[in-house]
């Protein structure tokens, strides 16, 4: 007698032998399936415990607060507003993308800008990945001008993270490049001064679900530069910055005080800013 798992390993083979498309019965979970189900939900498990730790530790009554984008920072504004009720708390929040805005909105938390407080206590926002130095490639999701601003003005600059973002090195676990957010009649002479000046490759970002580039909150393009080598990020930032037509880039440099990642094993493992 053959067990349940067999069996469904049995009809996965099948099906797979078979294609599934005159199969009209629900198809059983092949085996992979439920694994990347199951690193799926360990990863959302861990951006949830980073960002409950962020806003456990950093949020107090009265402050002016930067809402970052992304997905792990969902999890923050759901406890925030999960805080704010509970504890009555006095927070404003200033968001860092059209998505931090609506997050904020939905949430039912109080919505502000630059204008009305142009100082934050603190800004919590997610990274694409970390180094031993705390310098962030940011942007995978596109805001990283407005996130760039939101945390420059904050007091304090919290990173909340997954495991996969924990590098000793930039390019060591996001090979997406970094994005670099450009005015776009200049796309095209500024990925061939990147190459140039760093090497590597500045690519366009294309839209999914839509023809074309992808247009950022301000109205610009995204390149994605794929860097070749390590490279003093400071220098490259501020020598990046200075090429006409770049807005800003996602290398965030000596800006974040601590980062939280959530690791697999469901601990949060915390990086402070080392002392040179
Ligand atoms: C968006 C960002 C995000 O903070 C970064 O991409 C991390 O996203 P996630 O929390 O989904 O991993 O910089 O531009």
């Amino acid at each position: 007698m053959r067990s349940r798992g067999q069996r469904a390993a049995l009809l996965c083979r099948r099906l797979v032998a078979e294609g599934t498309r005159h199969v009209h019965r629900r198809a059983p979970r092949c085996s992979s399936q439920s694994i990347s189900g199951r690193s799926r939900a360990m990863t959302e498990e861990a951006k949830k415990r980073a960002a409950w730790a962020a806003v456990n530790n950093h949020v107090q009554n009265n402050q002016v607060l930067g809402i970052g984008s992304g997905s792990t920072i969902v999890h923050a504004v759901q406890k925030l507003a999960e805080r704010v009720k509970q504890e009555d708390l006095n927070i404003v929040c200033i968001p860092s993308s059209f998505q931090a805005r609506q997050l904020i909105l939905q949430n039912g938390l109080t919505l502000s800008d630059l204008d009305r407080h142009p100082e934050l206590n603190v800004a919590i926002d997610g990274a694409d990945e970390v180094d031993l130095d705390l310098n962030l490639i940011k942007g995978g999701g596109g805001c990283l001008t407005q996130e760039k601003i939101v945390a420059g003005y904050a007091k304090s600059f919290i990173v909340i993270a997954d495991y996969r973002k924990k590098s000793e090195s930039l390019g060591e676990q996001w090979k997406k490049g970094i994005p670099i957010e450009v005015i776009p009649m200049a796309y095209v002479p500024i990925s061939r001064a990147l190459a140039k000046r760093f090497g590597g490759v500045a690519e366009l970002r294309m839209a999914v679900n839509k023809a074309g580039p992808v247009v950022t909150d301000n109205g610009n393009f995204l390149l994605d530069w794929k860097f070749d080598k390590v490279h003093n990020w400071r220098e490259a930032n501020v020598a990046i910055k200075m090429i006409p037509g770049v807005v800003e880039t996602g290398l965030f440099i000596d800006m974040a005080e601590r980062v939280y990642f959530g690791m697999e094993d469901g601990s949060v493992s915390v990086r402070e800013k080392p002392v040179h």
